[in-house]
């Protein structure tokens, strides 16, 4: 009955106005906010302003117009014709032009009657509540000005026997001075006992893998936390921590971190379209989960393709336009088989002209390294391998490069 009436009173504002009724916040857009912008837009998380109520996102109203259209917000450099991936943070099909028409509409608030239960985050993590918490043993200090080497902090979990993790976050306590940080644990067996965890980097959702998929932490392990402190002309202090959530029963599978890099990097000054490849061949079969593009100021683009064993080829993520700011896992929906034998290869383009708003200094031959106007091009991927077979490195080709 009330559905019926509703219907009729939606039918007849259609036929006095002559057009569907104007969206409004309540019902049409806070829905869309609540999904597709408050994991960053709410206190304590990457973006600047909240945008948890009509009150808090009314005045903004005029630069989500202007974000939304250019493709700015949500942040998302992905192809969509390559690949379908569980963190796409685009907007769904209808969703821009809600947002767009409400706002051309005047930005009414609409019924609060009409609103969706807010959703409920958990405050100081964007993962549920975590089972540890490792913090680095003290604040680090880092001053307004200068270059800071990177930091390697060790921190010992005390586990006494071997863990499985299934949900992780690394979390900065200042955003402000943390380019990235990297934590990866140490069975204290030399460079090849070390493995990459979990990391933070602007615009990196914490890892989101199947039911019955985990990473591994042997017993005895230490946490390494490898630190990019970056200054901004204030003094500032840090502490950052990660938060972990126990697998509550052995998974099926475990997650290994492999890459593709091309360390013997040389770009030549002024080139606008340097281009770069590399490889990694499986040795084993292996479900591709994630992938993720990393470079500095001068990357451009990259793009992943599979070449399988018949010799047939597909891409499995192209990001045309690289943001040196936006470096996301993607994690797909749907794993992908790559049986023994497939190569991963991955093709990224530098700019270091002068055309490149980012570029250091376009006049330099540019090297291999960890700073900012050095460059890297890493291909990294995760996969996932039956969780009883051997794993070790040197199964996957490259050792994990820590940067
Ligand atoms: C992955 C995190 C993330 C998501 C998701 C996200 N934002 Fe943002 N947003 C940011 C960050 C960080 C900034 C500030 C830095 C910047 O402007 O790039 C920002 C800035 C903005 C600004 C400031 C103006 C501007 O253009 O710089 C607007 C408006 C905005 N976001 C709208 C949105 C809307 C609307 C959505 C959802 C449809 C959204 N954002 C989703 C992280 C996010």
């Amino acid at each position: 009955m009330t559905r019926s009436l509703s219907l009729l009173a939606c039918t007849l504002t259609t036929f006095v106005n002559g057009a569907t009724p104007a969206p409004t916040f309540h019902k049409d857009v806070e829905p869309i906010l609540q999904n597709r912008c408050q994991g960053c837009h709410r206190p304590g998380e990457a973006a600047p302003i909240a945008f948890l109520s009509y009150n808090e996102v009314r005045p903004w109203a005029k630069a989500i117009r202007g974000a939304v259209l250019t493709g700015k917000m949500p942040p998302w450099q992905a192809d969509p014709r390559h690949g379908k991936f569980v963190n796409d943070l685009s907007l769904g099909p209808g969703e821009k032009e809600t947002i767009i028409a409400w706002i051309d509409a005047g930005a009414h608030e609409g019924n609060p009657a009409d609103a969706p239960k807010p959703r409920a985050w958990v405050e100081g993590w964007r993962i549920p509540k975590p089972d540890v918490v490792f913090e680095m043993p003290e604040e680090f200090s880092v001053p307004a000005n200068g270059v800071i080497n990177y930091q390697y902090i060790p921190v010992p979990t005390h586990f006494t026997e071997d863990k499985w993790v299934e949900l992780m976050e690394v979390r900065p306590s200042d955003r402000g001075v943390v380019h990235h940080a990297i934590v990866v644990t140490d069975n204290g067996s030399g460079f090849r006992g070390q493995e990459y965890l979990a990391g933070y980097a602007p615009g990196m959702a914490p890892q989101m893998w199947k039911p019955g998929q985990a990473r591994l932490i042997k017993a005895g392990s230490n946490l390494v936390f490898q630190m990019h402190y970056t200054t901004n002309g204030k003094p500032a202090r840090d502490r950052t921590k990660i938060g972990m959530i126990f697998s509550k029963k052995p998974p099926a599978q475990q997650i290994v971190a492999m890459q593709a890099a091309a360390h013997w990097l040389q770009i030549p000054p002024g080139d606008a379209n340097y281009r770069l490849d590399a490889s990694t061949t499986m040795r084993e079969n292996v479900e591709l989960v994630g992938m993720r593009a990393h470079m500095h100021l001068r990357g451009k683009s990259m793009i992943f393709r599979a070449v399988y064993p018949n010799g047939e080829s597909e891409i499995l993520l192209d990001v045309p336009k690289y943001d040196f700011n936006w470096q996301p896992y993607y994690y797909l929906e749907t794993p992908k088989a790559l049986p023994r034998g497939t190569r991963i290869d991955v093709s990224a383009v530098f700019d270091n002209s002068v055309n490149n708003p980012f570029n250091p200094n376009p006049a330099a031959t540019v090297f291999w390294g960890p700073q900012s106007w050095d460059e890297m091009m890493i291909g990294w991927f995760d996969v996932a391998v039956n969780a009883g077979s051997t794993i070790g490195h040197a199964l996957y080709g490259a050792p994990v490069e820590l940067h």
